[in-house]
């Protein structure tokens, strides 16, 4: 409709337009439909895994199948109880709240949440020192969705409270490439279906990088031609924004020569890459690490990471003698 922005129109609204994720999926419709049918609300749910994958995308499809709506918020959002307060006394029945990087939720907060999901209910303290006292809220009954990149780093008191875990995967191209021809049509630009295979290689498994990508192709579609994503511009699209065949950015490619050229490969502990390419260790470890341990192009050992020989034959380059 009208209201909603481009962005809240590209994703998709229900689980038949969502392309993926297929026993995530299944999985969460059963459990959905049961508890429509028992006029409950869903367990709590964690999805985990690689950003990009439509974590944000399943939580409001979960909260649309169950006839509620979605409130958002974010572990790092949340500093002190009152914070949290605020939040689940805004939230309605049948609601579900969604909260972002939950990993980052300060330990402290963790307590507050642990009765707000068993029992539905609210003990916060007001006041300081002797007058300081306990009180009670009851909340409604909601569904707590949880993402995180990590689930490792999750407390296990946490973790245990959710009822439903789900690991989010990198996608099939064959997917990607449904998804960019939806987006496109969505965005009423005709694309060749070669076009959108070639955009869904270069994507690294991720949904969130095809749309991305799809939208600067178009770019170069609409100005350097009539507006169609053909095979050809899109190629030349990619090469030029440093899209690689395999969809690594010069981000990737940095990490990975820095480690060939000035660690002959690794073994290097992550906190030394990381300051030598000036990107966080945070960011390599959760947005870049992930995809390049996929495709075996690092390992992680005890010692550091290291390259293996497909990033060698990927690059072109000599394998160095130890
Ligand atoms: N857009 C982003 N992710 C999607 C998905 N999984 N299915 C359909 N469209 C999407």
């Amino acid at each position: 409709s009208e209201d909603l922005s481009l962005e809240q129109h590209l994703r998709p609204h229900t689980f038949e337009q969502y392309i993926g994720q297929e026993q995530v999926k299944n999985n969460l419709k059963i459990f959905i439909e049961a508890a429509k049918m028992r006029q409950e609300t869903l367990d709590h749910v964690l999805l985990y895994g690689p950003p990009g994958l439509g974590k944000t995308t399943l939580a409001q499809i979960i909260a649309n199948e169950m006839g509620g709506s979605l409130k958002t918020t974010s572990g790092p959002a949340i500093e002190r109880p009152g914070d949290l307060a605020a939040v689940l006394t805004s939230v309605e029945p049948g609601d579900v709240l969604f909260i972002d990087e939950i990993h980052r939720l300060p330990r402290s907060i963790e307590e507050v949440l642990y009765p707000a999901m068993e029992d539905f209910c609210l003990d916060i303290v007001i006041g300081k020192g002797p007058s300081a006292r306990s009180i009670r809220l009851d909340l409604p009954p909601f569904t707590l969705v949880g993402a995180t990149t990590r689930a490792g780093a999750l407390s296990a008191p946490l973790r245990d409270r959710f009822g439903v875990l789900s690991r989010l995967e990198y996608y099939k191209t064959d997917e990607l490439k449904e998804i960019v021809l939806r987006t496109a049509q969505v965005l009423d630009t005709e694309i060749e279906e070669t076009a959108a295979r070639e955009i869904a290689l270069r994507s690294r498994g991720t949904p969130r990088i095809a749309n991305r990508l799809l939208k600067r192709v178009r770019d170069f579609a609409q100005v350097k031609g009539d507006g169609t994503v053909t095979f050809e511009l899109s190629t030349e699209a990619l090469d030029l924004m440093q899209v690689d065949r395999l969809g690594l950015d010069h981000i990737d490619h940095k990490f990975l020569k820095t480690i060939i050229e000035k660690f002959n490969g690794g073994p290097v502990g992550l906190d030394t890459i990381a300051a030598t390419i000036g990107e966080e260790a945070g960011t390599i470890e959760d947005v870049y690490e992930p995809y390049l341990l996929q495709i075996g192009f690092i390992q992680r050992t005890p010692r550091g990471r290291v390259v293996t020989y497909a990033v060698y034959d990927h690059f072109q380059m000599e394998v160095p003698e130890k």
